[in-house]
């Protein structure tokens, strides 16, 4: 379904704001949510962790410390504690008091006006994760069909099968980042239960794409820094785009 001719570039890559547009405002923050919506991307990206207390939360690193005020693990604290920290100052002072947000509160904001691409990060760190964000989902009606924009993602193909098995409705990409070839068997394992690979672009190639194609995934790469990065992966029918720069893509694309 999602197979295009090599070297035909792709009418409608989608572009997705990785972290938001974290180039332009403090990653996995509301600032950044809002500026991908300004300039009018397809999806934003964001990473999810739970607290002590099991809340939902927007960050990607599992320690406080490279952006926000504070110091410690993401899972020794409370929401309350989460919630006091500054996430802004340390991408500008533009930005000072922006707090993390939790996931509720971006689907709450977001999901009738943007995708959302949920990535489940370190869940070996988070047991029940899945379940949790399958309620949010659930709650809110989001866990139907992929007419909802809403895929979830992870580097941990187990969490990910597990996720599978409770929305089995919600798309799933399997984050891959390592040079290890992605075999047949590996592709038919994972098209058992994933809708999209999504490799880091250094290892997306005409091979990689014509075999994921085959076993009927699509592909959204990661991530797009440099404006040069996107006219390459938009000549190889890349399905989506993972980017800090909305905006290189989008006026790339035709
Ligand atoms: O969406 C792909 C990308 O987010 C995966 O890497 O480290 O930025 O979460 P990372
Ligand atoms: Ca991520």
């Amino acid at each position: 379904a999602v197979a295009g001719a090599a070297g035909q570039q792709s009418a409608k890559v989608l572009t997705i704001a990785h972290r938001g547009a974290s180039g332009y405002a403090p990653e996995n923050t509301m600032a950044a949510f809002e500026k991908a919506l300004e300039l009018d991307a397809d999806y934003i990206e964001l990473d999810v962790q739970l607290s002590r207390d099991g809340r939902l939360m927007l960050i990607h690193d599992t320690t406080v410390n490279r952006t926000t005020n504070g110091t410690g693990l993401v899972g020794s604290m409370t929401y309350d504690e989460l919630k006091t920290l500054d996430a802004g100052s340390f991408f500008s002072p533009a930005f000072a008091g922006e707090p993390i947000p939790s996931l509720d509160e971006a689907l709450d904001r977001y999901h009738n006006r943007i995708g959302i691409l949920i990535e489940i990060k370190s869940p070996h760190l988070y047991p029940g994760i899945e379940e949790k964000i399958a309620q949010a989902l659930r709650v809110r009606g989001l866990h139907q069909s992929n007419d909802q924009k809403i895929i979830v993602q992870s580097f941990d193909f187990q969490s990910l099968k597990k996720f599978h098995s409770l929305l089995p409705e919600v798309p799933i990409g399997v984050l891959t980042a390592g040079s290890y070839h992605l075999t047949e068997e590996m592709l038919a394992e994972f098209s058992a239960y994933a809708d999209y690979i999504n490799p880091n672009l250094l290892f997306v190639n005409e091979d990689v794409v014509q075999r994921i194609h085959a076993h009927g995934m699509g592909i959204m790469t990661w991530t797009v820094r440099d404006a040069a990065q996107v006219r390459p992966l938009l000549k190889l029918n890349v399905e989506g785009i993972i980017t800090d720069y909305p905006d290189y893509v989008i006026r790339e694309r035709s």
